[in-house]
């Protein structure tokens, strides 16, 4: 029996995953049109608004606005939902820092709030449990492209008459009951960096079937000027977020491309949700019934380190990559940021928010806590390769356990 990879042994893969970003002829092509247009920003360019139509389109939504990336997304989001200092904003305590700092970037603050135990997505009661007379939007996040209880946010954020934000900036193309996600709730936002599973190395997009909310968010995204009006008109307060017609002729050929790249990434994650459940102590992220495509912005599992002879997460993760299967770190908890903890997201906050500590930065979220350490998270792209690749990363799990003593 071989000895594991990281103690001098083989590893089970010796050859490299699919590489990440895909591009082909289509992208070359695109972009050379770009170049010899001489028309690079969005303004008087087709490309950033034709690829609005085609985004919004897929997902099933009215409007899109692209902008620079999904940190920029959220905080355009933010303002076309008018959130502003005295205001409360319930973010799930299990995500990107973005979801939260967007929150902060408002004069807002964000409430957290733990996540549900199987899917790691805000848990729709402890959220009503936080809503005060201050709340004025809830944010969901699609976390690894698995969807949020949208039957429920959707009905709770009706009956609180806040706005439900869906953040999915990890679920490009995921279904709930057989629709797209992103404008299921008021306003969807979209990251399209690197990592992500459509990508023109940064980038971001808004979406929304709200005609108001679409003018708020284009005229934010544009300086405050409104369509169709003189270049030199500005309405409201605005900054500069528009994406560049560069990275908007990548988008629209990546766009094209998601569909057959998320069927290869489901039937990837069917053999690792069968495969993988078998092995004892790991536990794949569930798979809700009405949740009728998870893009797979990650797969992620959930670590039992009593099956595996005790060792932890960190040291099984370091294992697993030295058998070759790439991972992406799992995020911490929010509310342990040094942002929140050191009181330094106070001074973004007015001056009758800024006193006191909010209870929530003492609160125990157990869940986000326990998927903050006890989750492993495998890359999209690991995904793309076929069952021969899913095949090698199940191998390489049940080889760690049979040898963990050794990591001891
Ligand atoms: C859940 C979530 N929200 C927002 C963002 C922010 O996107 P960007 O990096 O494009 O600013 C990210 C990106 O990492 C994310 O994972």
């Amino acid at each position: 029996m071989s000895e594991l990879a990281l103690l001098g042994g083989t590893p089970v893969r010796a050859t490299p995953f699919t590489a990440w970003p895909q591009y082909d002829e289509r992208e070359r092509q695109a972009l050379l049109e770009v170049l010899e247009s001489r028309v690079w920003w969005r303004t008087p360019g087709t490309r950033a608004l034709r690829f609005e139509q085609e985004f919004a389109a897929y997902h099933q939504a009215k409007h899109g606005i692209a902008v620079t990336n999904g940190t920029a997304a959220l905080e355009v989001a933010m303002a076309a939902l008018g959130i502003g200092p005295g205001d409360e904003v319930i973010v799930p305590d299990y995500t990107f820092v973005a979801t939260a700092s967007a929150v902060l970037f408002a004069g807002a603050r964000p409430v957290f709030v733990d996540v549900d135990p199987r899917t790691y997505c805000l848990d729709p009661d402890l959220a009503e449990a936080a809503i005060t007379e201050h709340t004025r939007a809830i944010i969901a996040v699609h976390l690894g492209g698995h969807p949020a209880d949208l039957d429920r946010l959707t009905a709770l954020a009706r009956r609180h008459n806040l706005p439900l934000v869906e953040d999915s900036s990890h679920a490009h193309g995921s279904e709930w009951r057989g629709r797209k996600i992103g404008a299921i709730g008021d306003i969807g936002t979209f990251s399209f960096q690197q990592s992500k599973l459509m990508t023109a190395g940064e980038g971001g997009i808004v979406i929304t079937n709200d005609d108001a909310i679409e003018r708020l968010a284009r005229a934010t995204h544009d300086c405050g000027r409104m369509p169709g009006e003189w270049f030199y008109a500005h309405f409201i307060y605005g900054s500069n977020y528009r994406l560049s017609e560069w990275q908007a002729a990548i988008l629209s050929q990546q766009l094209a491309r998601l569909d057959e790249q998320a069927a290869v990434r489901s039937r990837a994650a069917a053999y690792l949700n069968a495969h993988l459940a078998q092995i004892e102590g790991i536990t794949p992220q569930a798979l809700d019934p009405r949740c009728t495509r998870n893009g797979h912005y990650a797969y992620i599992f959930h670590y039992d380190r009593a099956a595996f002879a005790n060792v932890p997460t960190e040291r099984f993760i370091q294992a697993l990559n030295a058998e070759g299967i790439p991972t992406q770190a799992s995020y911490p908890p929010l509310h342990e940021l040094a942002l929140f903890q050191s009181g330094e997201y106070r001074r973004r906050l007015p001056p009758e928010q800024r006193d006191g500590e909010p209870p929530f930065l003492r609160q125990n979220f157990p869940n986000t806590a326990r998927a903050a350490r006890e989750t492993v998270w495998l890359p999209h792209y690991i995904l793309l390769g076929g069952e021969e690749d899913a095949a090698s990363i199940v191998e390489a799990v049940r080889k760690i356990q049979r040898l963990a003593r050794n990591l001891l």
